[in-house]
């Protein structure tokens, strides 16, 4: 239960990027209302990831923790992470430990674009990050399976597109695109590719049962494409993968209701690497039998959601790292 708190001096603001969603909480964690500090979680809760995102989705950057807790956080936060670079360095290797760090700078500058108005630093800062992490990537004269290695098992909007972004671009190379400036906009273009979502109105998101936030859902393709429009100079590439990712092969998907061929080539990767990350963590268990589930419920949709020449070999890609 939302408890009020009348004395305010002694929280402090926490950023909402160190904040892990689903992970057991080591204090107590309080919103600020209507000028009131409101007991939000308690020590050994939790915030679910879907909270989490809606946070997000609202502009939220920071929470607020006691001052006497702060330490507390921070070393919580730290731990986490230690945890997780951890077992992603042991997963891609020694060889491709210097990744990692790239990696965790892209999904900071994805927190902030996601989750922020502004516009010139944070829109360059994506553009540069992606491209110097791309730029390692096909520099690297080897599979690229740490791509798939890297994945976020995690439930914020970052870790999401974080993840699509490694999956379409293993895919890319695997279906033999090579260019530089190819790969660097389809890993934007996935990256981005749920910004719409963060432009709906505040107060649809709190029912997400309601017409306005089902309509508003079917348009976040072109939210987001409008939006990037205005934000920067992105690639044409970028934004056909931004507006076009839920269209389907056989016409059925939306924004534009677009068919087979209308359906630009890159974007038919993404939308692959997008619902399989979706179907993952729609699983609970352990990752490599989602990870097999993903793949088998991919497989049906040959001809009908996806294009069934490109399927077949993503299937074949994701297979050689992931089925083992
Ligand atoms: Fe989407
Ligand atoms: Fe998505």
């Amino acid at each position: 239960m939302e408890q009020k708190i009348e004395s305010d001096t002694s929280f402090v603001s926490y950023p909402l990027s160190m904040i892990f969603p689903d992970k057991f909480l080591p204090g107590d964690v309080y919103l600020y209302l209507d000028g009131h500090f409101i007991k939000y979680k308690e020590t050994g809760d939790f915030i679910p990831a879907i909270r989490f995102n809606q946070f997000m989705l609202k502009k939220h950057k920071f929470i607020f923790v006691q001052i006497n807790d702060l330490e507390k956080f921070k070393q919580w936060s730290t731990s986490i992470q230690d945890k997780i670079d951890g077992v992603i360095i042991q997963a891609v290797g020694q060889s491709n430990a210097e990744l990692v760090p790239l990696i965790k700078d892209i999904k900071k500058a994805a927190f902030d674009f996601l989750s922020s108005d502004a516009k010139d630093q944070i829109a360059k800062d994506i553009l540069d990050k992606t491209r110097a992490f791309v730029a390692k990537v096909n520099e690297r004269q080897t599979t690229q399976d740490y791509l798939l290695k890297m994945l976020q098992y995690d439930q914020g909007m970052a870790d999401h597109g974080l993840n699509v972004a490694n999956i379409s671009t293993y895919l890319a190379i695997n279906l033999g695109y090579t260019q530089q400036i190819i790969l660097e906009n389809i890993y934007l273009g996935a990256l981005l590719h749920d910004f719409g979502k963060t432009l709906i109105k505040a107060k649809f998101l709190e029912n997400p049962e309601s017409r306005a936030y089902k309509q508003a859902i079917l348009k976040h393709p072109e939210y987001g494409k409008n939006e990037l429009i205005i934000r920067g100079n992105y690639p044409e590439d970028v934004l056909k993968i931004v507006s076009e990712h839920h269209e389907k092969h056989d016409g059925t998907g939306y924004p534009g209701q677009l068919k087979g061929t209308k359906i630009y080539q890159l974007t038919k990767i993404v939308s692959i690497a997008n619902d399989f990350d979706n179907i993952v963590m729609s699983y609970k268990g352990e990752i490599p039998k989602r990870q097999a589930n993903g793949l088998k419920e991919l497989e049906q949709w040959a001809g009908t959601k996806y294009d069934p020449v490109v399927l077949p070999k993503a299937i074949k890609a994701l297979k050689l790292v992931l089925a083992k």
